[in-house]
């Protein structure tokens, strides 16, 4: 019996897991979202460290009620330690530090990215290795190699923004809510064929010479992108009218990439399992892209519901969880860190 927690950013987050190996249930999982930043366009850390400090408590009372047990159950406790923002990260550390040295359970400090590796296979049985993983979020772009879990090799990933970053820096241009990415998708949903037509950008970092071998071949850039849009925006003289071709623009021209990298890693790698993560994975045009490119080359994509695509303590938990069956245990001289490597990633 796990106890995940997670601080790395804005959500607070508890949760329980049961089982062994493969073999796990998620008994609870509760998530507080920190309203505080919309009204900043961003994440304040400051602010998210003092929201963790007063959400912590409870919201790991509660992620123990709901799975009907008491600290005493517990085995082992599973803490983002990295990365993050440390301030943030520190309020989880040390809580899970104390829980650990007041009950005499286990503590595990996992790496946040891991995490988002293991989130699908809370939902879906296959979402197990060997697979080719496409991870997008808000601070991160990874395109990964998965051999099993803890033997990974680093494929590609993002020269600037990261992907959920690209979405809300465009919907800020649209003059849309913070974060935009679901606002993004909605906006490019409404495009009617001829909107979707008047806005075309480039595929960030895709050309067709680009061999295996070149670092650019799984590397991706949204920076370009971003610029581009930044372009179509003051060119028009009615964004009311132009804004949903050019999310529209903007969404196919991400995801064209995103997609054709991520085939490219299967591939090379003759894997048949695709597992999306991370917030950006929330989006069903990604999911719904990456299956229809990959079905006919037989590949089987697995994208997580939005509760487990986004921050979340159970990721946490099953990444400690397979740690700590490893027999992997943190000292109470685990610190927070804002970056850090992933276990068992080769470059
Ligand atoms: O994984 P996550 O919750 O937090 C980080 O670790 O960063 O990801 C948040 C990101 C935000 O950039 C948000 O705009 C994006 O995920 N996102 C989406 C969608 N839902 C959330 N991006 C595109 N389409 C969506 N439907
Ligand atoms: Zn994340």
């Amino acid at each position: 019996m796990i106890l995940g927690i997670e601080t790395s950013c804005d959500e607070t987050s508890a949760a329980v897991l049961s089982g062994s190996g493969d073999e796990t249930k998620l008994e609870s999982l509760v998530i507080l979202s920190q309203d505080v930043h919309r009204v900043f366009g961003g994440v304040v850390p400051e602010l998210a460290s003092r929201a963790h400090l007063t959400s912590i408590v409870p919201v790991a009372e509660r992620a123990l009620a709901d799975a009907s047990v008491t600290l005493r159950d517990i085995d082992a406790i599973a803490v983002t330690a990295g990365p993050g923002l440390v301030g943030a990260l520190l309020v989880g550390v040390s809580f899970g530090k104390a829980l650990a040295h007041g009950t005499g359970a286990a503590l595990v400090g996992v790496h946040h990215m891991e995490g988002h590796l293991f989130a699908t296979s809370l939902e879906h049985a296959d979402a197990v290795p060997p697979f080719t993983a496409l991870l997008v979020s808000g601070g991160h772009t990874l395109l990964i190699d998965v051999e099993r879990w803890g033997a990974y090799k680093m494929l590609g990933a993002t020269r600037d923004d990261a992907a959920g970053e690209a979405f809300d820096k465009v919907a800020k241009l649209l003059g849309l809510p913070y974060p935009g990415g679901r606002h993004i998708e909605r906006l490019a949903g409404e495009a009617t064929a001829d909107e979707a037509r008047a806005f075309r950008f480039t595929k960030p970092m895709l050309r067709g010479d680009q061999q295996l071998g070149d670092a650019d071949y799984f590397d991706v850039s949204f920076s370009g992108l971003k610029t581009a849009v930044l372009h179509a925006v003051r060119g028009s003289n009615d964004l009311q009218r132009d804004a949903r071709g050019i999310a529209r623009g903007f969404q196919d021209a991400i995801i064209g990439t995103l997609v054709e990298k991520t085939a490219r890693a299967a591939r090379a790698f003759g894997r048949n399992r695709v597992v999306l993560g991370g917030g950006v994975a929330c989006n069903r045009a990604l999911a719904g892209a990456m299956r229809e490119r990959l079905t006919p080359e037989g590949a089987t994509v697995f994208a997580p519901t939005p509760r487990l695509a986004t921050d979340n303590a159970a990721m946490i938990a099953r990444a400690g969880l397979f740690h700590f069956e490893r027999g992997v245990r943190d000292s109470l001289a685990l610190n927070a860190y804002a970056s850090m490597p992933i276990p068992g990633m080769q470059p």
